[in-house]
């Protein structure tokens, strides 16, 4: 079971971000990648909807005996991963993007203000105000949903003035007044990271979640056992609608290109 692969998934390419962190951590793990390209973004979806996709997803990196699945994207980790768990039950376990972040943020930040920026239907389902309030630890949360900035991303505004504008307006809302520390609650967001560090003038810790999420997935490998020791096959990149600018985009979240194979999901 230890050489079996990784999956991950995300509604497109942002998740590459996460598959990268954990190809850094975890150089002999084989990882499978889906990318819903189909119907991204996620963040606008209904939970219902999400939940569909989710489904159909595992039941293919479950073809492709995946011992574990990742969800590395907040918007499906906050609308189906209680679903996915109970459906794919004994076959390959199952891994979300907000508990991670939610014992990172209970270990180094109780008793503080923290803000979270993410997708609608991340900061919509209030899954990470009731994770925090099961903590117990104190800490205020205060979440601001930013719709445009995985659009923006995906297009390529990054490190420019036009991404700029966007983020000054979205963080300079009062929301966020008074966080200590930001959680990057969309796997997109990495790329804007030194942005938003940049206007926070270094007074808030701006917490990548990739690298808190790959950090527990070496972990969880270790305790459960299911390190690989080799590498056993070349990462697979898979995407439910196909287009060059897709491919040559996984440059920017992955940092460098990947071939993208087309697998349509609805068939
Ligand atoms: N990657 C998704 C997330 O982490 C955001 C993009 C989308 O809306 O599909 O929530």
């Amino acid at each position: 079971m230890k050489e079996q692969p990784v999956g991950i998934f995300d509604s497109g390419i942002g998740g590459l971000t996460v598959a990268q962190a954990i190809t850094k951590v975890l150089p002999e793990e084989q990882i499978i990648y889906f990318g819903d390209t189909a119907h991204l973004p996620y963040g606008d979806k209904s939970t219902a909807a999400i939940q569909a996709y989710a489904v159909k997803i595992c039941d293919l990196l479950i073809r492709q005996r995946c011992k574990v699945i990742l969800i590395a994207c907040n918007s499906a980790s906050a609308a189906a991963y209680e679903l996915v768990k109970e459906y794919v039950g004994s076959k390959a376990k199952v891994l979300n993007v907000i508990d991670p972040t939610i014992a990172y943020i209970g270990q180094n930040y109780p008793g503080r203000t923290i803000g979270l920026i993410g997708t609608k239907q991340t900061v919509n389902s209030g899954v990470y105000e009731r994770k925090v309030e099961e903590l117990g630890s104190d800490i205020v949360l205060k979440s601001v949903a930013t719709p445009l900035l995985a659009a923006m991303i995906e297009e390529g505004f990054f490190n420019d003035s036009i991404s700029e504008s966007v983020i000054n307006a979205y963080l300079s809302d009062e929301g966020l007044h008074g966080v200590e520390a930001l959680i990057l609650a969309c796997t997109h967001y990495p790329l804007i990271k030194n942005q938003i560090a940049r206007y926070f003038e270094g007074k808030v810790d701006v917490l990548d979640a990739s690298q808190i999420v790959a950090e527990h997935v070496r972990s969880y490998l270790a305790q459960q056992g299911l390190a690989a020791e080799q590498l056993a096959g070349d990462h697979k990149f898979y995407v439910s609608d196909y287009t060059y600018s897709f491919e040559e985009s996984t440059r920017i979240f992955f940092k460098r290109q990947v071939h993208l194979e087309h697998f349509p999901l609805w068939e």
